[in-house]
């Protein structure tokens, strides 16, 4: 038995729905346990193509069950386009369960994010506008509405009614846009909630169970831990937590029952949306990063800042989510430079910081040292040993390693389920490194 959380330690979109596709082989269970549709998870087959956005991307072997956990905010009226899409594609959606608890992304909130956008102007965040922001805002104010309340006509009435009543004024006063009505919302979520009755469940016993039974258990992240509400590069972030401590909060287990903690980064960075990224590019290279990995949003097309691999953030990450393996994803990607940067620390108005900062301006003001190593120049995408990678590729691996103080346990080297090197089996429990010795304390 083992529950394995999988975090994104960049901004995003590290090739997390790659990871967990591969690893899901061999699990029982696959939790997304934060977040919404503003994820986009890719994962590619021989035999086709999938776009996650809610469904964990487990969802492919017959072998699992998936769960959308208390801690996601799910649009149903998405989801059930998902699960059609995936039936169309020939996979079996009867084991998806929706926790129960799960808050509702509802019509106001994707106009709400929409019109709080426009509002910030210059400042705006540049959201996924999937109504991710207003939803969370909701939960914790205490004006969400959750999966079981769909179920129930009267309750459900009750609630949007009173909720609506206040969305309208803000609509109507501070926005100057019609309101919405009632009648059409209760209708159409109600019949939501009709359409998924058989789906929302009491996930956290589910999970509960599992761990007695010694079921593996893998924990799906969405976004990254640069993008997280407390610790990412605020405000330009999403409005979730993305660490790893979360991951049993929003999947309504116990902290201690997670196992292992595995980071995916890219072996570069990028980022979709406003904010600070010490190592963007703007020149031929960011460029060229971007058009050899595909850099635009899974779901939403918009088009990802690619930049060297900052170690100052990817160490900054590990510490902060006890990361137990780094997976270091999209190497191939780098096979055509003849040299390659590694951002090693930042020159914060002529002081070298090794840390992240945690304000807007000093983080925007941090100019990147790099240290610049060895290209391999060959091609990597079908290298499945890791002895068989080139020398030039390892030793920038090791360095990687070195400066997140994380070992690296896979990497992955083609968009395409099987293209990995495994180091090291992430789903089995992790000895002791004296490599890292600040594992020991984790
Ligand atoms: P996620 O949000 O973390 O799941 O990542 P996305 O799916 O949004 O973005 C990662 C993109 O990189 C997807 O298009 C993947 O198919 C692709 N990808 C994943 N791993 C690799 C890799 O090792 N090499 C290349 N070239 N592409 C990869
Ligand atoms: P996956 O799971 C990359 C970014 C948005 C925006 C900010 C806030 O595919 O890695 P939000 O809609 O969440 O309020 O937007 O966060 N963002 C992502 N960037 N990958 C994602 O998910 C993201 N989800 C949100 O671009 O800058
Ligand atoms: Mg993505």
């Amino acid at each position: 038995m083992v529950a394995v959380a999988v975090i994104g330690a960049q901004w995003g979109d590290e090739g997390k729905g790659k990871l967990v596709d591969e690893l899901s082989m061999s699990a029982d269970f696959v939790v997304r346990y934060q977040g919404g549709s503003n994820a986009g998870h890719r994962v590619v087959h021989d035999n086709g193509e999938f776009s996650f956005r809610l469904v964990p991307s487990g969802i492919l072997y017959p072998n699992t069950t998936c769960i959308i956990g208390n801690g996601v905010v799910v649009d149903p009226k998405g989801l059930i386009e998902e699960m059609e899409q995936l039936q169309r594609q020939g996979i079996d959606v009867s084991r998806l369960f929706i926790s129960e608890r799960a808050h509702v992304v509802m019509p106001y909130h994707f106009l709400l994010d929409r019109l709080e956008e426009e509002a910030r102007g210059e400042d705006k965040i540049d959201s996924t506008q999937r109504g991710i922001g207003p939803a969370y805002v909701d939960k914790h104010a205490r004006n969400g509405i959750r999966m079981a309340d769909l179920l129930d006509v009267d309750t459900f009435r009750a609630k949007l009614s009173s909720i609506l009543q206040q969305k309208n004024r803000m609509i109507t006063q501070i926005y100057g846009q019609p309101p919405l009505s009632l009648e059409e919302i209760h209708g159409e979520y109600f019949g939501y909630g009709q359409q998924l009755r058989g789906y929302i469940a009491d996930t956290q016993n589910m999970l509960h169970n599992a761990l007695f039974d010694h079921k593996t258990i893998l924990l799906e992240g969405a976004q990254g831990a640069l993008l997280d509400i407390d610790f990412g590069t605020y405000p330009f972030v999403t409005s979730s937590s993305t660490m790893a401590a979360n991951a049993a909060v929003g999947a309504g287990l116990p902290p201690r029952s997670i196992d292992r903690v595995i980071g995916v980064y890219k072996a570069y960075i990028t980022r979709v949306g406003s904010g600070p990224m010490p190592t963007g590019l703007f020149d031929d290279i960011g460029h060229i990063l971007r058009d050899r990995g595909h850099e635009y949003g899974t779901n939403t097309g918009r088009e990802r800042r690619c930049g060297w691999f900052d170690a100052v953030a990817g160490r900054f990450v590990a510490q902060i989510n006890g990361l137990d393996a780094a997976v270091i994803t999209k190497l191939d990607v780098l096979d055509t430079f003849p040299t390659i940067k590694i951002c090693t620390a930042y020159n914060l108005r002529g002081k070298i910081v090794h840390s992240l900062p945690a304000t807007l301006s000093n983080l925007a003001a941090c100019e990147p040292i790099y240290e610049e190593v060895e290209g391999w120049q060959s091609n990597t995408s079908g290298i499945t040993h890791y002895e068989d990678l080139p020398a030039a590729a390892k030793s920038y691996l090791k360095r990687l390693e070195t400066l997140i103080e994380t070992p690296i346990a896979m990497i992955s080297v083609s968009p395409q389920r099987g293209k990995t090197i495994q180091i090291q089996n992430v789903l089995q429990l992790p000895e002791y490194d004296a490599r890292y010795p600040r594992n020991a304390m984790r």
